[in-house]
């Protein structure tokens, strides 16, 4: 694994100190909490898709996640072991997909969803994988520009996909 990255300062009004590394599995209860809020206030999300999601990460299913070899999940975590962002990455046949990008509300549009795409690619990198993938739902114009902004292409449009919701997949080689 790299270097831990820190971001020190955000872009905007906030002042931060965050380290991003991989979760441990005594992050669990932290990831979980962040994973929970954002789907509370989401308003790209179905409610099949909330509940569906909620089950996905609940305690139990993120010990189990953590300590498999096949996904890793960042973590950026604050000067006071806060967790404010997350990424899944699933890694299978020399591809890796992307999930769960999750950055903390007030944390938001401070360069981390950024940071961490840039850390996702290093890591790709390392473990020699080809090609990065996600999907972000149609409607989610934030994660659709930083997803171009950091060289992915729309490899698909999807429609009437996951619990009915419009997606878009994107990807980009390594
Ligand atoms: C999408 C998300 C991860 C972005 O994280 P972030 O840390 O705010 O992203 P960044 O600060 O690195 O943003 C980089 C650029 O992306 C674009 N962007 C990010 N959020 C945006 C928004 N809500 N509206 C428009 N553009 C946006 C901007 O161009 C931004 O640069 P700028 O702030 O200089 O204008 C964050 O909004 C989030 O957690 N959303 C809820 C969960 C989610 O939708 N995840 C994606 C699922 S695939």
């Amino acid at each position: 694994m790299p270097r831990e990255p820190r971001l020190r300062r955000g872009k905007m009004s906030q002042d931060f100190d965050l380290v991003i590394r991989p979760a441990r599995t005594s992050d669990a209860v932290l990831i979980h909490a962040l994973i929970k809020s954002s789907l509370e206030s989401s308003t790209v999300l179905n409610k099949e898709a909330k509940k569906d999601l909620a089950r996905k990460f609940d305690l139990s299913a993120l010990h189990d996640l953590l300590a498999k070899d096949d996904s890793i999940i960042l973590v950026a975590v604050g000067a006071n072991e806060s967790i404010n962002a997350t990424v899944l990455m699933s890694i299978e046949g020399g591809m890796m997909h992307l999930s769960q990008l999750v950055v903390r509300e007030n944390y938001r549009r401070q360069g981390i969803g950024s940071l961490f795409i840039r850390e996702v690619l290093k890591i790709a990198k390392q473990l020699a994988v080809h090609r990065v993938t996600g999907y972000t739902r149609s409607n989610d114009i934030g994660a659709q520009v930083l997803a171009s902004r950091e060289g992915f292409a729309i490899c698909g449009h999807c429609p009437n996909f996951w619990y009915l919701q419009d997606y878009v997949l994107w990807s980009r080689s390594v």
